[in-house]
């Protein structure tokens, strides 16, 4: 019977663009929600906006538009910008929503009535220009402690000192500059200890992973306090119910933005909001948050289900913080980057591919390193997943008039990839998807060893054997398709043109059984090697030009229009740093052809081993039959862009030296080199 699942990931702030840190949330559960979905689960994806606070307020008046303007205009660009990672929610609302007004006031009710809330006088600092209570973040002054000028109201930035802001020498208002008077007034508090039972029984489930209930229970141990669930007007948010002036303090709704999410979806589909989150539901519940959350989630959150009669969330499932090149993400670095730059230079699934690459199901950091990054996606998915199909599909038409051989080839291989299914679905859903990816990845590499020892290129050379060619690449375009359907929750859009290439649907559920005599289409590029100047370009976009201390982009050297020494005939003395861009490589020509109408050239298919396949044009066919090369040891230029030529596209360069016509000699390793290796 299939599980009914609920998701959630947490909800953005209405108040800014989103960055890479929240996208590192929405790919992981992204790719744990269409896991869910493919192997036949009933489970819906939520999310919203969180469009309360002071904070939204202050950005609407800054910008002189209502806070419904700011959240409607934060919400669609939130809204494209996880589209545009293909982040497939179910329902996607706002916490300004009369079902989350509708919950939030009936939750406080209810925790009301069964006396869990207490009033409480506060006295806390208020700016009499601006007319309203100021919290921590919202103070400045001069460090108590080392005297440092415009330090914040609860530490200092310059000696690290934590303290009160009444403490603060010289405190003003960060919002009119104002000194601030202390004020007192009534606040609404959640008694949060009164749920202590049911919390240490909560940290002690498994609904909570080891590091994060080890936390919570030093939090019980330390003794609960009472939570602040109210603020003065003026406040952007729900007006408490019978205390007017007051509001809810944008925490006390944010969590229920997702049951009002639920709510708006199930009133759109038809479907029972108590199935979801009445006591007696069947079904799971799991948050996906960050690990700076989890006191809101694994304390408040359960308590206040729990006094408002609703079900627990079944697990929380925390990830860690996301860095860039090993740092924190910083303008002046040019990584702090936001969701919307780096789909302006990089398609999504790159990044989907190297996060899911490095998540585990623990609460650990995730560091984005974009030289990794790079040739992660590059070496993978390029050179090794898609090489598969890439590599196999001519093979396939010309020996098998495109359609699968009728029988296995290696099914030793076949049993191995298949027999994988159930370990890397349970890998998925422990969320350990770097190890699933592992597991995949290894199966993808004993694909094109098993491709390479086979030699097809060489079958498809004679007419006994252009059919075991055939054969051969017929069994491994099969396990590209499984290999593809273990990796769509990852990379949906690729799996949809594995589809269109397979003409077949990428199903996960049950056992996998072989694809025989079954026409698939011409191979076409389905993803590019990643453009390194696209991720410089990308940095360079995203730093912060007044703060830069080092060019993000890559200095471009002007060449010189007379490229050559007069005296020695060599040209112009490059710099090291230029020259070490030319990625060179040992290629092995595995395919060579005239081209129709072109009478010098030969259309070479170069091998690069586990990087994947080249197809260059080379001016070598005066010197060279096709025949006389296949087989052959070259070098090659493997970062060449990659040009349009009238017979196809060329993307490299063989090297080869000589005056031309008869006389030219393509450049060939000694014995021992292999395909892929880089020229040092
Ligand atoms: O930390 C944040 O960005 C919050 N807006 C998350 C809210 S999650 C949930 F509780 F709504
Ligand atoms: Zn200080």
């Amino acid at each position: 019977m299939s599980r009914q699942i609920l998701v959630t990931s947490a909800l953005p702030y209405a108040n800014g663009p989103l960055h890479l840190g929240h996208l590192l949330e929405s790919i992981q559960t992204d790719i744990w929600v269409r896991f869910q979905k493919q192997r036949g689960n009933d489970c819906i994806y939520l999310c919203a906006d969180d469009a309360h606070g002071t904070a939204i307020m202050l950005t609407a008046e800054k910008l002189g538009i209502t806070p419904e303007e700011q959240i409607a205009r934060v919400k669609a660009e939130h809204e494209r910008d996880l589209a545009g990672f293909l982040i497939r929610f179910d329902n996607y609302h706002s916490t300004h929503s009369p079902e989350c007004k509708h919950y939030s006031e009936e939750i406080y009710r209810r925790l009301d009535a069964n006396g869990h809330i207490e009033r409480k006088d506060v006295t806390q600092l208020f700016d009499p220009e601006k007319q309203l209570f100021l919290a921590d973040r919202y103070i400045k002054g001069t460090c108590p402690k080392c005297k440092a000028d415009d330090q914040y109201g609860d530490n200092c930035e310059a000696c690290g000192a934590t303290y009160t802001p009444a403490e603060l020498i010289n405190p003003r208002s960060a919002i009119s500059g104002a000194t601030p008077i202390e004020k007192s007034s009534t606040h609404f508090f959640f008694k949060l200890g009164d749920f202590e039972n049911l919390l240490r029984q909560w940290t002690s489930s498994d609904a909570l992973q080891p590091q994060i209930a080890n936390k919570l229970r030093e939090w019980l141990d330390a003794g609960l306090h009472s939570w602040d669930i109210s603020r003065d007007a003026p406040y952007f948010g729900f007006e408490i119910p019978g205390a007017p002036g007051k509001f809810f303090y944008v925490w006390l709704d944010a969590p229920i933005g997702y049951m009002a999410s639920c709510a708006n979806w199930c009133e759109a589909n038809g479907r029972d909001f108590n199935e979801f989150w009445g006591v007696d539901s069947k079904a799971e519940l799991y948050h996906f948050i960050g690990k700076d959350i989890i006191n809101f989630h694994g304390l408040f959150w359960p308590a206040m289900l729990d006094s408002a009669g609703f079900r627990q969330p079944t697990a929380i499932y925390a990830h860690g913080f996301l860095t860039v090149n090993g740092k924190k993400m910083s303008k002046s670095r040019g990584t702090y980057i936001k969701a919307e730059t780096y789909l302006e230079h990089l398609p999504a699934e790159y990044l989907r591919y190297y996060f899911a690459a490095k998540l585990s199901g623990a609460v650990d950091d995730i560091d984005l390193n974009l030289e990794d990054f790079i040739n992660r996606v590059n070496s993978d998915l390029v050179g090794k997943l898609v090489n598969i199909a890439s590599r196999s599909a001519k093979f396939v038409h010309k020996g098998n008039a495109g359609k699968l051989a009728s029988q296995q080839h290696n099914i030793e291989l076949w049993k191995r990839v298949t027999g994988a299914s159930d370990a890397i679905a349970e890998l998925y859903e422990q969320r350990e998807y770097s190890k699933a990816v592992r597991e995949i990845m290894a199966l993808a590499d004993a694909t094109n060893e098993y491709f390479d020892s086979c030699e097809p290129w060489k079958l498809a050379k004679s007419e006994d054997t252009a059919g075991q060619a055939a054969d051969v690449a017929s069994q491994c375009i099969d396990i590209f398709r499984v290999l593809m359907t273990y990796l769509t929750p990852v990379l949906p859009e690729l799996a949809v043109q594995a589809e269109a290439f397979l003409n077949c649907k990428l199903t996960w559920q049950g056992e996998f059984s072989p694809l025989q005599d079954h026409a698939i289409e011409p191979f076409k590029a389905m993803m590019n090697r990643v453009d390194a100047d696209k991720v410089a370009a990308m940095v360079a976009a995203s730093s912060d030009s007044s703060t830069a201390t080092a060019p993000a982009a890559p200095v471009k050297t002007k060449v010189k229009k007379a490229a050559k020494d007069k005296d020695t005939g060599i040209a112009d003395t490059i710099a090291y740093p230029d020259f070490a861009k030319i990625d060179l490589r040992v290629a092995e020509i595995i395919d060579a052809e005239a081209v129709e109408g072109a009478d010098k050239l030969l259309r070479l298919t170069l091998s690069l081993g586990e990087y994947g396949e080249r197809q260059v044009f080379a001016g070598i066919k005066t010197a060279y039959t096709a025949e006389q090369l296949v087989g052959k040891l070259t070098v090659m230029v493997a970062n060449l862009e990659a040009r349009k030529m009238r017979f196809g596209l060329s993307e490299g360069m063989v090297l080869a030296a000589g005056p031309g016509d008869q006389e030219i000699w393509l450049l060939s390793p000694d014995s021992g080199a292999k395909a892929g290796m880089k020229i040092q």
